[in-house]
């Protein structure tokens, strides 16, 4: 089957590198240039694990292409996806005009039947509009359909996500396109994938509802953290013992800095907005906010105690940068919360990240860059690790403080075993439970 895949970001990539190695032939279209020329020239303009190798195959293999040309691409295809970024607006709805501008050009091209699949997460009610601005500029009437397939891949483990999903979801009433959209994930059916066929607004809102009660997850078990901190319990045992339960499950109830990402952050505020248009307060997600945004500023209220009270002439090493490890995805990363504050209030910052420094590096400004977790440690006041890459789970803490002018951490991902710190000679926060 030829298909289109537009916008080749974290998903638009991913998904259409996976669908070529199905077997279809894939035009990944971006309006971004130096992404385009990077993958044709063979590199990846994401860190994404295992991501490479398949592109690599599929681009020798003659089924996946890369283009800016969204016209061809689109005239070429039976399937078009719109992966593009939604981005927040000012209001924090989404930004969907990035959407509603390739819907125009879809609209453009039509030269025949085609099904177009809203890969992007969009609020309810957008497969409408889109399908509306379409048939506005089609020059000669062409049938089509649009379908929500919502996309619910993890960076870090995004090829895996998307070959073993726990579901696909396909928001459409139309049987034609459902058999397409079955073609195409045909392999997962395969291997006993559940699909789960509903309408379009319904398929739009389970992905705003699994975000939103992922992050809600989150917040539960930070406030958790917050009142086990005041009252001696340890967050990690509790979320454990409550995890065990197999109505709630152990997932997502890591206490930390807060949620942050591409997804989570601006998918509640999306989802609030919503139901403010709707005219409906969303309460839970509200406070689901409330909790998040409050969260750094408690990890920075332990890096303040850490260095005595004061951060003014303070030096503060800082181990992870991005939002997670595995990826050098830097968007709404905890980090960028935490270090202007850090910053603001007299503290120097060093940082290391394994893979998202570069990144990180356009977002701030007059942090020190370093080339390792050691070197980060060098001359500080406290090391705070933010990310819990796995090179950071077992590093030689006698070398690290030994370098370090105080020897204070703060563990914002709770990965090391606070005893242990604390006979190693470190003063040791973490969140939720005390050393
Ligand atoms: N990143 C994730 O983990 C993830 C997971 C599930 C769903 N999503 C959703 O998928 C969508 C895409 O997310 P992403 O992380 O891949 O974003 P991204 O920013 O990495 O990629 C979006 C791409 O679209 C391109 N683009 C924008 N406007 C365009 C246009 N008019 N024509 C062609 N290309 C255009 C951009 O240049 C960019 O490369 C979002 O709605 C997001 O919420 C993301």
């Amino acid at each position: 089957m030829n298909i289109c895949v537009i916008g080749t970001g974290y998903v638009g990539l991913v998904v259409g590198t996976c669908l070529a190695d199905f077997g279809n032939h894939v035009v990944c279209v971006d309006s971004d240039q130096r992404k385009i020329d990077m993958l044709r020239q063979g590199d990846l303009p994401i860190y994404e694990i295992g991501l490479s190798d398949i592109v690599k195959r599929n681009t020798a293999g003659g089924r996946l292409e890369f283009s800016t040309d969204l016209s061809s691409a689109v005239q070429d295809s039976l399937v078009v996806f719109i992966a593009v970024g939604t981005a927040p607006a000012e209001d924090g709805s989404a930004d969907l005009s990035s959407v509603y501008a390739v819907a125009e050009q879809v609209g453009n091209n039509m030269d025949g039947y085609k099904v177009v699949v809203n890969k992007s997460t969009v609020p309810v009610g957008t497969g409408t509009r889109v399908t509306e601005i379409i048939r506005a500029q089609q020059t000669t009437a062409q049938d089509f359909t649009v379908v929500s397939n919502p996309e619910f891949l993890r960076e870090g483990s995004a090829i895996e996500d998307f070959l073993k999903p726990d579901r696909v979801v396909l928001g459409t009433d139309d049987p034609h396109a459902e058999a397409i959209m079955r073609d195409i994930y045909r392999r997962l059916s395969q291997n006993n994938t559940p699909f789960l066929v509903t309408t379009r607004e319904t398929a739009e809102m389970i992905k705003y509802a699994a975000n939103a009660f992922l992050a809600t997850k989150i917040s539960f078990i930070n406030e958790i953290a917050n009142l086990c901190e005041l009252v001696g319990a340890d967050v990690r045992d509790v979320a454990y013992g409550m995890g065990s339960d197999a109505r709630i499950g152990p997932s997502f109830l890591q206490a930390g800095p807060g949620y942050g990402g591409s997804c989570l952050p601006k998918d509640t505020r999306a989802l609030r907005m919503k139901g403010e248009q709707e005219g409906y307060s969303m309460q839970v997600i509200d406070a689901v906010i409330r909790v998040n945004e409050n969260q750094s500023q408690r990890i920075i209220e332990k890096i303040r105690r850490g260095a005595g009270g004061d951060l003014s002439g303070k030096t503060v090493g800082i181990l992870g940068l991005s939002f997670k490890p595995n990826t050098d995805d830097m968007r709404d990363a905890p980090s960028l919360a935490i270090i202007p504050f850090l910053q603001q209030e007299g503290a120097h910052v060093k940082a290391f990240d394994p893979v998202s420094a570069e990144e990180a590096g356009r977002f701030l400004s007059e942090v020190e860059f370093s080339g390792s977790a050691y070197d980060a440690a060098d001359g500080c006041d406290v090391l705070l690790v933010l990310t819990e890459w796995n090179e950071f789970r077992d590093l030689d803490f006698q070398d690290i403080k030994e370098r370090m002018r105080q020897p204070v951490l703060v563990d914002a991902k709770n990965i090391y075993d606070p005893a242990a710190l604390v006979a190693a000679g470190f003063e040791y926060y973490g969140v939720g439970r005390s050393a």
